[in-house]
């Protein structure tokens, strides 16, 4: 018999119908054996009766089983009607049950409230987290916003570019993750923080409208609201200003409140806008929590945070790029910036949306031309010759007509954490990594081969042993 999708049993009330699932939960009950059974599709209830012949195997079915059931959708007596339930109505009179394959008991209960739970169990077993409706209901969503994104960016022009994982280091503040090279021994690849050059190559490319739903990874200390691997909507845009990038951006983000999050409200339309000196002034950070109440777990207070510096003073004093050394600065402080005055004082045409005090995106307008972008690098005491050995490729394309482009980067792990009203970014991340930068369920990182590393042209020089 064709397999019927839990879902659409409400409409089959009297057939007989073929189920396939598991056993989520099983009660015995002597003469009668009830179980909820659940597929992706949903939940049903079944019940054995006396003298059945699938009475028999569901005595010794448990939770978690895999099983096929066939069986007759009845409509339950009002009386035993559960109406906040899925299929609360129906029940399906078990005629015969299959064993598809048999399951250990769990290690610990994966149907309820997973997240008081020892986070360590549920990392080593994600594979049954993940049966959890609340993970469940998690990556499916993040699944519809990804989605939507992506129609929303096609529908307004936009061409989704695939850029390398392995490339030559990209400047964003954190530390690379490096992978050797076994054809040129002792060379490395890095893995990107994000897309940044090569979406600006993308528009020295003639692209114009770029996005990508892009795989970023940097070697940071983690948290609540980072991973070593995270996603980003990556997106750049040429012949446009800091406002082209703001207007394109905030209806986007009140649409997709709109189309997946209808009971949400959004605190104020447009979105507030706060300089970076006024959020520090009259915050203290800068990324504000402009919700009016914070208890209400529907209440989205977007914000944008404008005109951030475009250098910042290190602990040992060196400087650096405030948010990376491709933002253009404001002309009104161009002039500093030409000289290499004031340094601390210049501003970027750069730009932050922020949600419920986390930042959800940064981006900027960014340098176009050769001159600019050496400057940059001159103020960041960046040698001519390191210059030219780590960004030559980028001042090099600045100098074929490259047209003025600008762009932003939500997050996508702190946007589906903030709308499903999840306490971190793992519980939106099928297999996150632990604090430690772990792969509980696998066990990586780890040891490779002798034979590998050799191949590699790799000797360890380990610390000692704790
Ligand atoms: P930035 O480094 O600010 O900008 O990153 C943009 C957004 O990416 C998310 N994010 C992270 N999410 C989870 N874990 C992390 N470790 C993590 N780091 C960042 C945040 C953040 O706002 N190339 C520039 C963007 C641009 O200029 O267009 C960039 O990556 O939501």
């Amino acid at each position: 018999m064709e397999r019927t999708r839990i879902v659409e049993l409400g409409s089959k009330v009297g057939q007989t119908v073929s189920v396939s699932g598991w056993v989520d939960v099983r009660r015995d009950q002597g003469k009668l054996v009830f179980f909820d059974f659940r597929d992706a599709s949903g939940y049903v209830q079944g019940v054995v009766l006396p003298g059945s012949p699938a009475m028999e195997t569901a005595k010794d079915i448990r939770n978690e089983y895999v099983v096929r059931v066939e069986g007759k959708v009845n409509k339950r007596p009002e009386k035993n009607a559960q109406a906040d339930k899925q299929n609360g109505d129906i029940e399906l009179e078990i005629l015969g049950i299959e064993i598809l394959n048999a399951s250990e008991p769990m290690p610990y209960d994966i149907t309820g409230d997973t997240l008081p739970v020892d986070e360590s169990v549920r990392l080593k077993y994600r594979y049954l987290d993940l049966r959890n409706p609340r993970m469940q209901r998690n990556l499916r969503m993040r699944d519809k916003i990804v989605s939507f994104f992506r129609d929303y960016m096609h529908a307004h022009g936009f061409v989704e570019v695939e850029t390398p994982l392995m490339m030559k280091g990209t400047p964003e503040g954190s530390r690379e993750y490096v992978v050797p090279s076994r054809l040129e021994p002792g060379k490395f690849y890095v893995l990107p923080q994000s897309p940044q050059q090569f979406k600006q190559l993308l528009m020295v490319g003639g692209l114009e409208k770029y996005f990508q739903i892009a795989r970023c990874m940097r070697d940071e200390d983690t948290r609540g609201d980072r991973q070593p691997e995270f996603t980003q909507l990556d997106f750049e845009m040429s012949f446009v200003e800091q406002e082209d990038v703001l207007s394109y951006t905030e209806p986007m983000f009140i649409e997709l409140v709109k189309a997946l999050y209808p009971e949400k409200h959004i605190t104020q339309i447009p979105f507030p806008r706060l300089t970076y000196a006024e959020s520090m002034g009259k915050h203290g950070n800068d990324k504000p929590d402009l919700r009016k109440d914070k208890n209400d777990p529907n209440e989205l207070a977007f914000a944008w945070v404008v005109d951030f510096p475009m250098f910042e003073k290190m602990d040992d004093g060196s400087i650096q790029a405030a948010h990376h050394p491709f933002c253009s600065v404001k002309p009104e402080d161009r002039e500093k910036f030409l000289k290499g005055e004031d340094l601390f004082s210049i501003r970027a045409n750069s730009y932050d949306l922020v949600l419920n005090g986390y930042e959800l995106s940064s981006g900027s307008i960014r340098i176009h031309t050769r001159e600019e972008q050496a400057q940059v690098f001159n103020l960041l005491n960046i040698s001519k010759e390191e210059q030219q050995a780590r960004f030559g490729h980028m001042l090099e394309a600045f100098t074929y007509g490259t047209p003025p482009h600008g762009g932003f980067a939500p997050g996508i792990d702190r946007i589906v954490m903030l709308l499903e009203n999840q306490p971190n970014i793992r519980e939106v991340i099928a297999f996150p990594k632990t604090g430690e930068g772990k792969d509980l369920m696998a066990g990586a990182p780890a040891s490779i081969s002798e034979q590998q590393l050799q191949e590699l042209s790799i000797k360890l020089d380990l610390p000692p042993a704790k």
